[in-house]
């Protein structure tokens, strides 16, 4: 592992103002983390009961290496928990959702609106046999009825497993046939840069392969042209929910009954169905928003992710409705029709904490300081980021730029499978630019050799956590093999898969993955499948893909390929190869540059050896290249 870190970038830091951190939820951090350090269970037990169970867990927790059972014998529903509650309390008629869409029209939901539609799309459901344990796969834009559809799911125990638009046919059918999902709710289009794509002939396709799927539900958005529902398996959104009551009692469910699946890449073979309980995730996240992102009643909080990845799932619609906070969402895109869009919704919406993704924020950066210098920011008092690592300029641009130099920047370092944010800098705590932070509260985050021994500051190492948290995965759906590795790989700990270096402060540097996924704007893609979309193509004989370092995405995607006999290299085919794997896959995971090549480095046993490939492509030494088969 390489040694010696520029950590000269430690000495740089940046005192927030005192007041974020004397009058947030949380208080000092270095109390608060020494308090869940004398004792964990009573922790997250303290804040546990901030929320309703319908039954109080008899226990906090059960550890039993690899697997945890958080709120042992509770009894609660999340919904009860992001709805009910504040609508018999005194968020009635608060503002739970501003939607905006892409021609500037809006909706707007109330708690009550809300809680009603949740409660209409439920009995929709039912209707059509959903019952308590069966999957529902949800396919849609960014509309209020894709965030209503989640609840509506949570509020009858069924699982839903979300799969983000972007995705392709076969993506999404591997998804559906691996969840078994007994109904798909999905859109007639999506509104993009002023254009409708259709959704619908995605979902045709994908369920020609998965006999679980007993109906399809469309939500039909362009008027003009309504688009045909075939009777014998779809039915239109509205059409379900038309006689229908908007009362709906939550199903009681156990602490450790599945909430949802949600799928992310693998770095071998199939996407993994990332397996998370109602009990345990309920609290994390509900616990994250409090104490990370502070919100308050008066708050008005936009992530801008998709709810169909993690980061929409608890930090769009879980974690902040569990906090009766008034969400923002839209389906615009950043730059359409103008780049000031973003900034004209926060000073519209009076936005005061904004969630983004470094690819979004190295993006305004390149369009420049002009289009956020139109609007009034002045209402923005928290900055968020996720997704990959927020490089020092991309931190320091938003915070001048944006944030006018006084908001605290809190660079959150997740994923799918923690379910919550783990590693961050608290609010009021010194901003190291480039380092994300240490462990929050909760969560006990170190950079360890392959043995579990911590390493010192300065020296790379394996980022990895070494105590169970109430949102982890429980399993990976169907394969709890997979589960276990996670817990396998690094003595001791949970591996997360990322490389990281520790400042003398005791901060985290995410340097990026270490194995075979890349991330590409903030999303996972994995190396196998990439490879194999393009390997199913019929000129195709093996491929290999890299992730190359790029400006404003982080990585893009270069492909490497070896074509049969018979075919020859042409930019023709290398555009159908593009058209396969957007085909195939979607949009997100097609390769930005695809070489043609006669042979690939291949360990003695067969197995690619990418990081040749990308030591190449870069410039860079190779390294220990003693297994290459020459
Ligand atoms: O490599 C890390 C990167 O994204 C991975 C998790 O991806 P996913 O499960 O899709 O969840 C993304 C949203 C939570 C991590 O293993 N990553 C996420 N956040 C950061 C990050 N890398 C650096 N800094 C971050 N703040």
């Amino acid at each position: 592992m390489a040694e010696d870190f520029d950590v000269r970038l430690a000495e740089k830091n940046y005192v927030p103002d005192p007041s974020y951190q004397q009058n947030s939820w949380l208080g000092d951090y270095q109390k608060a983390y020494a308090e869940f350090q004398k004792d964990p269970d009573a922790f997250w037990d303290r804040i546990a009961k901030e929320l309703h169970w319908f039954r109080p867990y008899s226990r906090v927790k059960e550890w039993n290496y690899p697997y945890a059972k958080w709120f042992l014998d509770g009894k609660t529903n999340i919904t009860y928990n992001c709805l009910d509650r504040h609508v018999i309390n005194s968020r009635r008629n608060k503002v739970a959702l501003i939607w905006r869409g892409e021609d500037d029209c809006e909706r707007i939901y109330t708690y009550r609106q809300l809680f009603r539609e949740v409660m209409r799309v439920a009995n929709g459901l039912k209707k059509l046999g959903v019952t308590k344990g069966d999957r529902v796969c949800i396919y849609m834009p960014m509309v209020p009825e894709q965030i209503i559809s989640m609840l509506a799911c949570a509020r009858i125990g069924a699982v839903h497993s979300v799969v983000f638009g972007g995705f392709g046919a076969a993506a999404l059918n591997s998804r559906i046939a691996g969840a078994a999902a007994k109904v798909v709710i999905t859109a007639d289009v999506t509104f993009r840069r002023g254009k409708s794509i259709p959704l619908k002939h995605i979902i045709e396709e994908a369920i020609i392969n998965a006999p679980s799927v007993e109906h399809v539900v469309v939500l039909r958005r362009e008027q003009t042209q309504p688009v045909e529902i075939h009777k014998e398996m779809e039915i239109d959104f509205y059409d379900m929910i038309k006689d229908v009551k908007a009362e709906c009692e939550p199903e009681v469910m156990d602490a450790e009954d599945p909430l949802f699946i949600l799928y992310t890449s693998g770095s071998t073979g199939a996407p993994k169905g990332i397996v998370h309980t109602c009990g345990g995730y309920m609290v994390g996240t509900y616990y994250t928003a409090k104490n990370v992102f502070d919100i308050k009643e008066n708050d008005v909080y936009w992530c801008t992710a998709d709810p169909g990845w993690i980061t929409g799932h608890s930090y769009v619609v879980y974690g902040p409705l569990s906090l009766g906070a008034t969400i923002v969402l839209t389906e615009s895109t950043p730059d359409f029709p103008d780049p000031g869009v973003y900034w004209r919704m926060v000073e519209e919406f009076g936005v005061t904490i904004l969630y983004t993704a470094p690819t979004a924020i190295r993006m305004f950066m390149k369009l420049g300081e002009e289009w956020p210098g139109k609007y009034n920011l002045s209402t923005l008092r928290i900055l968020g980021s996720v997704g990959e690592p927020l490089n020092p300029e991309a931190f320091e641009w938003y915070y001048r730029v944006i944030g006018k130099s006084k908001c605290p920047i809190l660079d959150t370092w997740w994923q799918t499978e923690t379910g919550m944010h783990m590693i961050t800098t608290m609010l009021g705590e010194p901003m190291y630019p480039g380092f994300a932070g240490k462990g929050i509260p909760g969560v006990v985050a170190d950079v360890v050799d392959k043995d579990g021994k911590s390493v010192p500051p300065g020296t790379g190492g394996f980022l990895a956590i070494r105590e169970p948290w109430p949102s982890m995965l429980r399993t990976v759906y169907n394969d709890d093999e997979r589960y276990r590795k996670y817990w396998n790989t690094i003595p001791g700990c949970y591996a997360v898969g990322d490389l990281a270096v520790k400042n003398k402060a005791g901060y985290i540097m995410v340097l990026g993955r270490s194995d075979d996924l890349i991330v590409v704007a903030g999303h996972n893609i994995g190396t196998a499948e990439v490879e194999s979309a393009l390997v199913s193509h019929k000129a195709v004989a093996e491929a290999a893909v890299i992730g190359k370092p790029d400006d404003v995405k982080g990585n893009i995607i270069k492909a490497f390929v070896i074509l049969r006999v018979g075919h020859t290299p042409s930019d023709k085919l290398k555009n159908e190869l593009l058209y396969h794997v957007r085909i195939t896959l979607g949009p997100i995971a097609m390769p930005s540059e695809i070489d043609f090549v006669a042979t690939l480095p291949k360990t003695r046993s067969g197995k690619i050896m990418r990081r040749v490939l990308k030591a190449k492509e870069m410039g860079m030494d190779p390294g220990d290249v003693s297994t290459l088969d020459e």
